[in-house]
């Protein structure tokens, strides 16, 4: 079980950032692809990443063999000779339509691609694509250094030996896959945002404080982090792009909360931003 040897991701923030960290881990070489403005921050963070690893003992590689398998650039070019191209810019359906094919003709034929979203149709994404074969959805968690879980999200035109493959590339970086069809939202946005969406309406209703509501699951149901504070760490905007899709695909049962787009509308975006249904110190991990 290994992981590709050559890797990029395009889009060093948060899940980029994360899943570039954990692919240099498990011993590939990773190219980053940001935009110019947001590329030293990329970098910045995942070398910060690498060094804690290092710090805490959980990278088996050294420091500097971490530090020379990282290359960031805005050129996306330099793509041209990965195995393995994952996608974590915006969830804005139509940079992600314009983009992936635009990606994938810089690729080589046998090279998969692959695309982090939370919640769009990998059928959708994959039909501008000339090789949707070699096309699947890696939806990590955030973070993704601590978070165990990946879906693999399995198109139409996914060939099912992909499948099998990259479930064994998740568990070569210490993961384990959980295999969907593709579904809106696939399986984990579905519930978990459906469960967010009801505690910002009983919050909006005042059934209970944010931390009660969240204490009822984490006591209740064993959740190890409640809706709320979830939804803090995910980022309100990121909820609420994935609950509008989410909205139109399923119907009534998915209506963003006013509450909700109030918050976004007024940059409380939840950890990112320094407040949510919470109040978070920026430098917390
Ligand atoms: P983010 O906003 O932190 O990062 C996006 C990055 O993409 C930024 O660094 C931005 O500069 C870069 N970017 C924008 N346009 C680009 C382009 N054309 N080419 C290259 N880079 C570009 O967003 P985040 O949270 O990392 O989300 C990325 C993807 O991961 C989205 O599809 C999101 O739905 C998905 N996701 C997010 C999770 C979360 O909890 N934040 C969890 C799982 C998936």
């Amino acid at each position: 079980m290994s992981v590709p040897q050559k890797v990029g991701v395009l889009g060093g923030g948060r899940m980029g950032g994360g899943i570039a960290h954990a692919f240099l881990l498990a011993g590939s070489e990773v190219v980053v692809i940001d935009q110019p403005h947001a590329l030293g921050a990329a970098e910045a963070g995942i070398r910060r990443a690498v060094a804690t690893s290092v710090e805490r003992g959980t990278a088996t590689r050294s420091r500097a063999e971490l530090d020379d398998g990282l290359r960031v650039s805005s050129d996306r070019t330099v793509l041209a000779d990965r195995d393995l191209v994952v996608e974590a810019i915006p969830e804005i359906p139509e940079l992600k339509a314009a983009t992936l094919p635009e990606v994938e003709a810089l690729l080589g034929a046998d090279a998969v691609l692959a695309t982090n979203t939370s919640s769009l149709s990998i059928d959708d994404l994959a039909a501008p694509l000339a090789r949707p074969e070699r096309f699947l959805g890696l939806h990590f968690f955030n973070p993704v250094p601590v978070s165990t879980l990946v879906e693999v999200v399995a198109g139409a035109a996914t060939d099912p030996a992909l499948v099998e493959a990259a479930g064994d590339w998740v568990r070569a970086l210490g993961k384990t896959p959980v295999t969907v069809r593709d579904a809106p939202g696939f399986a984990s946005s579905r519930l978990g945002v459906a469960i967010a969406l009801e505690a910002i309406r009983m919050l909006e209703q005042g059934v209970a404080s944010a931390e009660d509501i969240d204490a009822a699951m984490v006591l209740g149901y064993k959740h190890a982090t409640g809706p709320l504070r979830t939804t803090d760490v995910v980022g309100l905007d990121v909820r609420l792009g994935i609950a509008e899709y989410l909205h139109a695909q399923l119907g009534e049962r998915f209506e963003p909360p006013a509450l909700l787009r109030e918050m976004v509308a007024a940059g409380k975006l939840g950890r990112k931003t320094g407040e949510g249904f919470f109040v978070w110190d920026r430098d917390q991990p």
